[in-house]
This record gives C-alpha cells, sequence and structure tokens, in this order.
C-alpha cells in the first residue's frame, strides 16, 4: 500500500455559513474563516475542507450552484478566497474545495439557456424528457427532498430532471460538453492551488439509460430510483476520465460523496491502479439507525450492527483502497447527541466516540462544532428551521395527516439543521458567531458549550481530539496498521486492535452509561500494555489480567507488544 500525505492527515470540514462571520450580517464568511485559521492550526489538522463557497441562491445552502467559478457575495470576494487560500498554505495546512456537478443551480447559465428552446446548443447540458402519455412525470423517482424528481416547465413543454431540489437541474453527464466544461473547471480551481476536491454525490452522474421506473412503493405516487442512477453504467469511465483530465497532473487529493456505495464498489473506486478516486464517503453506518422508510424512521442503533458495519469496511479496503472516516458532516446529526450521551456524559462520551473513529485506519474527518462536543438542537416551531429537506418534508407530512410532534420529535433527532447551528465561540451575545441577526437560531447551549471554554480546560473535548491527532501524526500503527475487531457480538464495547510491526494497539471503548468489565483476549494475560490515551485517568503501564473494569463511557487505548 503507498504511503500518501492525505492517508497521514487529518481533515476539518467547515460549513462557511455557520462558521465565523466577520461583517456582522449574520451569515459567515471567508474573512471569519480566516481569523479562526490559527485555532484549527493548533487543533493540528492538516486540511481544511469548505463546504460550497460560489455563486449561488442559496436553495440548498451553496449546493446549488449558479457560478463555478465565482465567490458568493455573502462570504465575500475571489481576494478574500485568495488570501485564505495563502494564509492556510502559510501555516503548513491544506485546502479542499466542494465539487458539485451531478447537478447546478437552476440560474446557471448553462440553464438559462437549456430551458429556452429544445434545440438550444446548452439543451442537452440536463436530462429533458416528454411527460408520460397522461402528461405526468416521465418516471416515478422520488426527489431526495421529496415529491417527483421531475419539474416541468412551461417554456418547451417537457420536464427536467431534479434528483434534489427542483432548483437543482441534473447535469447530462452523457453529453462530453459537459464533461469538458467540468473538467476545465476543475482545472481552473487546481492551477489557482487548491488541494483537492470533495465531489458531492457523485456516484449519481450516470444514470441508467430510459431512466426507468422505480419499484413503485405502497401507498406512493413517488419511489426512490436508486438503482437507476447511483453508481451507474458509465460511473467508472467518468470517473477516470476526470482523473486523467483533470487531477492527475496535481498532487491533489479526492474524496467521492457516495449514497448507496457498497465495500466491494468502494474497492474498485479507490484501487489506486484505476485511477478514479482517493476515498469515497460512505453511509452504510449512518443508515443504521433508519427504518425502512429512510432517515425520518427513527429507530434505535444497535452496536453490534455499527461494529459489523465499520469493521467490513475497514476489512474491505485493508490491503486495496482507502477509507474516510465520519460521523459528522453538515447532513447528519451531531454525534453526541446520536451515539453518545449529550447530557451528563457529554465530555466523556464524545471522546470516546472519537476514540472509536480516530483509531480506525482511514482518513478522519472533523466536522467543525465537532472538537468541542456540539450538540443536537430543538427548535420548538418549524419556522425556526431553515434546511429545505426539513421543510420539505415536515411539509409533505403534515399535508399527509402526520401529527405535528410526531414529525418535530424525528427532526429533532435527524434533522440537517443540527449540524448547521452556528459555531459557539464564546459565551457573548450569538456565541460570537456574528455581531448581527444569524441566519439560523443558535443552540442555546453555548453559555456552556464553546471554543473559549474548551481551549481553557485541559480536560475539555477539544484537548482531547488535539491529542488524537498528535498521536496519527506520531504512530505509523494508527495511520497503517490493520485491523482486527474483538467480540463482534458485545452490545456493550467496541473493541478492536490495530496490529503493525511486531506492535499492537488495543482500542476499546465502553459504549454505554454504565460500569462494565471487558474480559480480554486470552493472549493478553500476563503482558505488558502502555496507555497511549484514555478519556479517564488510568494507570500508565498495567500488566494484563483476565479482565479490565471500565466506567460508564470510558475509552483507552494500549500499545502491546507482540
Ligand atoms: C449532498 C450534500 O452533502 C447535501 O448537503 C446536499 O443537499 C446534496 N448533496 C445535494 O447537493
Amino acid at each position: 500500500m503507498s504511503r500518501q500525505w492525505w492517508k497521514e492527515s487529518v481533515v476539518y470540514q467547515i460549513y462557511p455559513r455557520s462558521f465565523n462571520d466577520s461583517n456582522g450580517d449574520g451569515v459567515g464568511d471567508l474573512n471569519g474563516i480566516t481569523e479562526k485559521l490559527d485555532y484549527l492550526k493548533d487543533l493540528g489538522v492538516d486540511v481544511l475542507w469548505l463546504s460550497p463557497v460560489y455563486d449561488s441562491p442559496n436553495d440548498d445552502n451553496g449546493y446549488d450552484i449558479r457560478d463555478y467559478q465565482a465567490i458568493m457575495d455573502e462570504f465575500g470576494t475571489m481576494e478574500d478566497w485568495e488570501n485564505l487560500l495563502s494564509e492556510v498554505h502559510g501555516r503548513g495546512m491544506r485546502l479542499i474545495m466542494d465539487l458539485v456537478v451531478n447537478h447546478s443551480s437552476d440560474e446557471h447559465k448553462w440553464f438559462a439557456e437549456s430551458r429556452k428552446s429544445k434545440d438550444n446548443p446548452y439543451r442537452d447540458y440536463y436530462i429533458w424528457r416528454p411527460g408520460k402519455e397522461d402528461g405526468s412525470e416521465p418516471n416515478n423517482w422520488e426527489s431526495a427532498f421529496s415529491g417527483s424528481a421531475w419539474q416541468y416547465d412551461e417554456q418547451t413543454g417537457e420536464y427536467f430532471l431534479h434528483l434534489f431540489s427542483k432548483k437543482q437541474p441534473d447535469l447530462n453527464w452523457e453529453n462530453p460538453k459537459v464533461r469538458e466544461e467540468v473538467y476545465g473547471m476543475m482545472r481552473w480551481w487546481l492551477d489557482k492551488g487548491i488541494d483537492g476536491f470533495r465531489m458531492d454525490v457523485v456516484n449519481f452522474i450516470s444514470k441508467v439509460e430510459g431512466l426507468p421506473d422505480a419499484e413503485p412503493q405502497e401507498g406512493k405516487k413517488y419511489a426512490p430510483g436508486g438503482e437507476y442512477f447511483a453508481n451507474g453504467p458509465r460511473i467508472h469511465e467518468f470517473l477516470h476520465e476526470m482523473n486523467q483530465e483533470a487531477m492527475k497532473n496535481y498532487d491533489a487529493m479526492t474524496v467521492a460523496e457516495m449514497p448507496g456505495v457498497t465495500p466491494d464498489l468502494a474497492q474498485k473506486y479507490t484501487d489506486e491502479a484505476r485511477e478514479e478516486v482517493d476515498m469515497v464517503f460512505q453511509f452504510e453506518h449512518v443508515d443504521l439507525d433508519s427504518g425502512p422508510g429512510g432517515k425520518w424512521d427513527l429507530r434505535p442503533l444497535r452496536l453490534r450492527d455499527l461494529k459489523e458495519n465499520l469493521s467490513k469496511w475497514q476489512k474491505a479496503l485493508e490491503h486495496k483502497g482507502w477509507n474516510s472516516l465520519y460521523m459528522n458532516n453538515h447532513d447528519q446529526p451531531r454525534m453526541v447527541s446520536r451515539f453518545g450521551n449529550d447530557g451528563e456524559y457529554r465530555v466523556k462520551s464524545a471522546k470516546m466516540l472519537a476514540t472509536m473513529l480516530h483509531m480506525m485506519k482511514g482518513t478522519p474527518y472533523i466536522y467543525q462544532g465537532e472538537e468541542i462536543g456540539m450538540t443536537n438542537v430543538k427548535f420548538e416551531s418549524i419556522n425556526e428551521y431553515e434546511d429545505i429537506e426539513t421543510l420539505n418534508m415536515y411539509r409533505e407530512k403534515r399535508a399527509e395527516g402526520v401529527p405535528h410532534e410526531e414529525i418535530m420529535k424525528s427532526i429533532y433527532v435527524k434533522g440537517r439543521d443540527n449540524a448547521r447551528t452556528p459555531v459557539q465561540w464564546n459565551t457573548e451575545k450569538n456565541a460570537g458567531f456574528t455581531t448581527g441577526e444569524p441566519w439560523l437560531k443558535l443552540n442555546p447551549n453555548y453559555t456552556e458549550i464553546n471554543a473559549e471554554q474548551a481551549v481553557a480546560d485541559p480536560d475539555s473535548v477539544y484537548h482531547y481530539y488535539r491529542r488524537l491527532i498528535e498521536l496519527r501524526h506520531n504512530n505509523e500503527v494508527i495511520v497503517y496498521g490493520g485491523y482486527d475487531l474483538l467480540q463482534p457480538e458485545d452490545e456493550t464495547f467496541f473493541a478492536f486492535e490495530r496490529p503493525y510491526q511486531g506492535e499492537k494497539l488495543l482500542v476499546i471503548c465502553n459504549f454505554t452509561g454504565e460500569q462494565a468489565e471487558f474480559v480480554l483476549p486470552e493472549e493478553y494475560s500476563g503482558k505488558e500494555g502502555g496507555l497511549l490515551i484514555s478519556n479517564t485517568e488510568s494507570e500508565e503501564v498495567v500488566t494484563f489480567d483476565t479482565k479490565l473494569s471500565f466506567t460508564p463511557y470510558e475509552a483507552r487505548v494500549y500499545r502491546v507488544m507482540v
């Protein structure tokens, strides 16, 4: 397995809208990010990933791009962006940009042309189809943001496809001109000096010819059509072409967001010999607490399912390909509320979850606020929410007669705004995020949970992340070691080993709020373990007996010679 800087890096994701507002308009911006670079450098992260900062009407907070080569006014200017890049590089960090090319905004100039007439030169940049005989949509695919994935456009009497909002028309990747435009745009950013891309739902770009109807769902008009657009027939060809045309001549990384990707497919996508992408974001582990009805259909997570799943990924990409490691991003609820305990054990369980993730093999991603243990939020009124996915779902369910309280319950657990409340910097008004009116309300717990407090407290979640990152930088075993799960059926502990060149890390995490005994594998008996890190005070060196006793949410990592 080759050595690469991106395998040895820790990435920090910034959702610029909610990160830090430098000019008091209530919206985070580029200069706000630049102001906080020392904070990020001190944390120790190597790479910053910016969620989209391009010109956009913000139907989906920048994931609907109007101009791929311009900066969103609210975020600043190209000069601000260039300054940010040079300040990032000046601190020895790298910067990667979001690449959103499954779709553009309907306000992009290509789409404005495309919708004008059927013979417009840009018509085939998007996916247009006539309605069925009865005038209804060309197929029954459901948009990820509720309702049909097709929008009728009066001007030419045809429908266009939008897998996301109707202001996010899908680009037609079958058209070689579209591909050339995208590769040219990527090179333009790479020439500016960026260090790579995170690729938004990029495994959706190749659709099955004929766009067949999805399997109908009982009582529903529309159905998820993933089998006809996720990992589609030409996906490997397109990604390889993108690699050759845009990435190959740059020392840059790629991480491809891929809903519906399996370990087998991921091995193909990330096999270095195939030259497609460096790593993928998979979704299986964050779908384990969803029922058959999808993400809003809540069900409790079983620890053994999480262990089975993450271990499957660790094993599948152990020798070929590479994993990304994440629990949080701008689409996922806060991990400490979801898989830990955001009350009494907030700090301890946030550290435990971080230990589990950061001791695995792969490139870890930290989402803004995760490093201070930010939690989910509960706004009383639906009007206080901003996310299009949440709002559309709420409207649809209300129309179906689902009671308000029931819908809110699922929003509290799974809504994307949980991750998007502004970063909590200090105890001042609006947590120091803005001097103006914040675009999305803050989580009121900022008086206790904030970066200033966390930096000042050596026992904070923040300082624990710093140590985890430092350990990764200083211990090859964490980056390149193997992985073996222990006790797969156990519902209390997530424990695994990381063997590497005559040593082994033993990682043991108590996922429960109870004190518990961990029974060691026999081979440990009588061996010495040196404590690498723990979220609880613990002996530096132990001679293992048969068991170890753990307090609630305790995590420990030992180094053992084998
Ligand atoms: C995935 C992004 O992470 C999400 O925020 C966005 O809404 C969709 N792709 C559509 O671009």
